[in-house]
């Protein structure tokens, strides 16, 4: 699809219906992401999603999907040590939630984890840039790689993740002049979230295209729907048809 310059399409899902709606609205594919922490789970980072759990998401979107490459995340913790429980944590991911591929998070630091994932035979995606799972040594959301020194070591880790076989990048909140030169440096495709316009294709998170996240709202991010005041609407609307007795009524009774 890059060669052909068709733009990859990625949303993320975490559960059997959504996956089976965003497969059949023609994604490319989805990412099981550990994001779930977030908008499943309700947790401020990243950080304290478990391997099990996202074992799990990853069951439920696979049952779902008949055509897009489900990627699913490994969790924060369990592929930096060391190369051994790298391979150990994304052959899980594989034979027990099946996954088509997984992702990870780092460049350089996580060389060996990727090349053992990789000999294994497990498709990896590597994931620069803002990387969620090191926020506590960010300190922010903002924008990563502005400065040269950082940018510099973004290319170099874009260029080692292809060398060691990762087949995309997902690159994440960077200037988009960035993005762009990165992918015109490496021949494997990078999916932007926050990237610009040249990425090779787009990621967002579900919840926040379909506008379930009122509170989310980061300049990069389009949101297709209003399903939070459809639901809270919708919602409401219920609680007073049963409080006034207009539901159930009679068709709607044995
Ligand atoms: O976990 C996630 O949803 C992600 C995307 C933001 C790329 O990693």
């Amino acid at each position: 699809m890059k060669f052909d310059k068709e733009k990859i399409t990625m949303l993320t899902a975490y559960d059997f219906t959504t996956a089976k709606m965003v497969d059949a609205g023609g994604v490319d594919s989805i990412l099981v992401g550990d994001s779930a922490a977030n908008v499943m789970a309700g947790h401020e980072t990243t950080l304290p999603i478990t391997l099990d759990q996202m074992i799990y998401h990853t069951q439920c979107v696979v049952r779902g999907v008949d055509r897009a490459l489900v990627v699913a995340d490994l969790p924060f913790g369990t592929y930096q040590s060391n190369p051994e429980k790298a391979l150990e944590s994304a052959v899980r991911m594989m034979k027990e939630g099946g996954a088509h591929a997984i992702k990870i998070e780092g460049g350089a630091e996580i060389e060996d984890s990727i090349r053992k994932i990789v000999n294994a035979g497990i498709p990896v995606m590597a994931h620069l840039g803002l990387t969620p799972q090191s926020i506590y040594q960010f300190g922010t959301y903002k924008v990563r790689a502005k400065e040269d020194a950082e940018a510099e070591k973004l290319l170099s880790d874009a260029r080692l993740v292809e060398e060691l076989g990762c087949f995309a990048l997902v690159l994440e909140k960077i200037p988009a002049g960035l993005a762009k030169k990165v992918t015109e440096s490496i021949s494997i495709p990078t999916i932007g979230i926050g990237a610009g316009a040249d990425c090779d294709g787009q990621v967002l998170v579900y919840h926040d295209m379909v506008g379930m996240n009122k509170g989310f709202s980061p300049k990069f991010l389009r949101r297709y729907l209003d399903l939070h005041s459809e639901i809270t609407g919708a919602v409401s609307r219920y609680v007073s048809d049963v409080k006034t007795a207009d539901f159930p009524n009679q068709n709607e009774s044995y």
